[in-house]
């Protein structure tokens, strides 16, 4: 791609030179020069908003990448587009990714601009403005947020997500007194940047530098550190770099690009999310995971150790560099061992998320199992059903509710195909009446997600889910369900009979909205084994 400037995508008046005549004039009243107008332009998809605490800092990061882009010869220009901020956002941040992914292509495309900087950080976004990205086929690299700094409580050092919910239960547990959990809510958040632990942000941050799109090094540094704003002004120089190149994210994500930021997230033990996430970010490149696959690498990527001669080194990142000569850069670099395993003695022997598969999940389901209780693993236990949010919400601590600690819970109509958008519902509060009494952990499961910052045996994703026709919408309670991790089975032990009896006696429910947004979601959404991206937004067929 040649660099063009304000010169590219034309407003259609008819008349070339009136368009660039009638631009140049309207860009004048901004109070450019014209010698600035005349530069190459780098767009910068800009995306604060009040409803986002974790994008706060973004106005002084912008003003870094400014001075990158400004210091090496281009023009920058920022842009908004849709803002994720994951707690503001009802049902669901799930409902709103692709529509983000939507806004992002568009507006690179219609606009005026020779590579793009991405700005995002808070869940979705991260994801959503990569696949935006490789759609629209421009230069980009992106600059992620950061995380934010940890709070301290009582002489513990607090950060959010995973204490929010680990206070969470020892407050459902009575553990913890009403004042207390007070004082911690005003501790788990304390600056700007993302979630500080590795939950989907700072997983898909990884993510994003895994497959090169954003600079060597840079995913992890907090987001009030001066490094930040150093990263914020090299990105800016790197877009500048990119212009003119073919490194655009369509062909920096590839198949091997895909495999390498597999491998870090099992090394990682990251987020369940980034496997829909990274699942429709590959499809936008006509890249197809599969759960089978995942297992795979999952065998044989331990938990947190260095993964070099796991990787594909000949990847081209956005700066240029290949991953391999990225690492040989770093040879002699400090290794702080409480936190980066030995290769040979790595945290856990194998990767953190497994894929299982049987009558229950026939496309797939995912565990997290370095999240999770192994004791747990193989088991054989009475299914309690709840048949969507509002039962789970409204049942879950009934003290007449038959549940005992070795139960299996389920949650029905929490998918992509249901009115609630796949919520990070997966995580089921384990009862009051079993929490009061100690229990910790029991198998959970649905065909909701959950926060990357939860833990538990909980397996998550399954597909087909409930609302689309899936067999966990046939269980009932009173069934006996088996998990194996060992041999990655989780099955509905009811005769084959009796289940389709109970399919062609069920109603279907996915929800049909009459217009709007949720309209369009509810025509396209596809699986979670499609990342969950809308079907028109994939590559057509033959093209790339
Ligand atoms: Fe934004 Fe957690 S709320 S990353």
């Amino acid at each position: 791609m040649s660099e063009h400037g304000l010169e590219d995508g034309l407003t259609n008046y008819g008349d070339r030179d009136f368009s660039l005549y009638l631009r140049r004039s309207f860009a004048q009243s901004m109070g450019y020069s014209r010698a600035l107008l005349k530069k190459p332009v780098v767009g910068i998809a800009y995306t604060p908003s009040a409803f986002n605490n974790c994008h706060r800092h973004f106005p002084e990061l912008l003003e870094a990448v400014r001075r990158g882009v400004l210091a090496t010869g281009a023009l920058p220009m920022a842009f908004p587009t849709i803002s994720l901020g994951e707690v503001f956002l009802s049902p669901t941040s799930m409902k709103y990714r692709n529509l983000m992914s939507i806004d992002t292509e568009e507006m690179i495309r219609a606009q005026p601009m020779d590579a793009v900087v991405l700005m995002g950080g808070c869940d979705k976004t991260v994801p959503a403005q990569i696949m935006g990205a490789v759609s629209a086929g421009r230069p980009a690299v992106m600059l992620v947020a950061g995380p934010m700094m940890t709070g301290r409580h009582r002489g513990e050092r607090l950060g959010a997500c995973t204490d929010c919910r680990r206070f969470w239960a020892r407050y459902r547990a009575g553990e913890v007194a009403e004042e207390e959990i007070s004082q911690v809510e005003g501790q788990l958040a304390v600056t700007a940047g993302t979630c500080a632990v590795m939950g989907t942000a700072s997983t898909m941050a990884c993510i994003a530098e895994a497959l090169g799109l954003i600079l060597p090094g840079t995913a992890a540094i907090p987001a009030v550190h001066a490094d930040r704003l150093r990263a914020a002004e090299a990105t800016g120089s790197a877009a500048v770099a990119l212009i003119g190149s073919d490194r655009t994210p369509g062909r920096i994500v590839n198949a091997k690009s895909v495999e390498n930021a597999l491998r870090a997230l099992l090394a990682l033990g990251g987020s369940t999310n980034a496997v829909i996430h990274l699942t429709a970010i590959a499809g936008r490149a006509g890249v197809k995971i599969s759960l089978a696959e995942l297992n795979r690498l999952s065998d044989s990527t331990p938990v947190l150790r260095e993964l070099k001669p796991l990787l594909h080194l000949d990847c081209v990142t956005a700066s240029g560099e290949t991953l391999g000569e990225r690492l040989a850069s770093d040879g002699g670099a400090y290794v702080d061992r409480s936190i980066i395993a030995q290769r040979d003695k790595p945290f856990e022997p194998q990767g953190g998320l497994v894929a299982l598969f049987g009558n229950l999940a026939p496309k797939g389901a995912i565990l997290k199992r370095s999240a999770a209780d192994a004791k747990l693993f193989e088991h054989v236990g009475r299914a309690v059903v709840f048949s969507s949010l509002a039962d789970l919400a409204a049942r879950i601590d009934d003290p007449a509710l038959d549940v005992m600690p070795d139960d299996v819970l389920v949650l029905q109509n929490a998918g992509p195909h249901s009115g609630d958008y796949m919520p990070e519902a997966g995580y089921l509060p384990i009862p009051k009446k079993l929490a009061q009494r100690g229990v910790k952990d029991m198998i959970r499961i649905s065909d909701a997600r959950m926060s990357g910052t939860a833990f538990g045996t909980i397996v998550l994703h399954i597909t087909p889910d409930a609302a689309s026709g899936g067999p966990v919408g046939l269980v009932r309670s009173g069934d006996r369900i088996r998990l194996s991790v060992k041999e990655r089975r989780i099955e509905l032990m009811v005769e084959e009979a009796q289940l389709k009896a109970r399919a062609a006696a069920a109603k279907p429910a996915q929800v049909k909205p009459d217009r709007g947004y949720a309209k369009l979601y509810a025509q396209e959404i596809l699986g979670a084994d499609e990342g969950c991206d809308f079907g028109f937004l994939r590559p057509a067929a033959g093209k790339p």
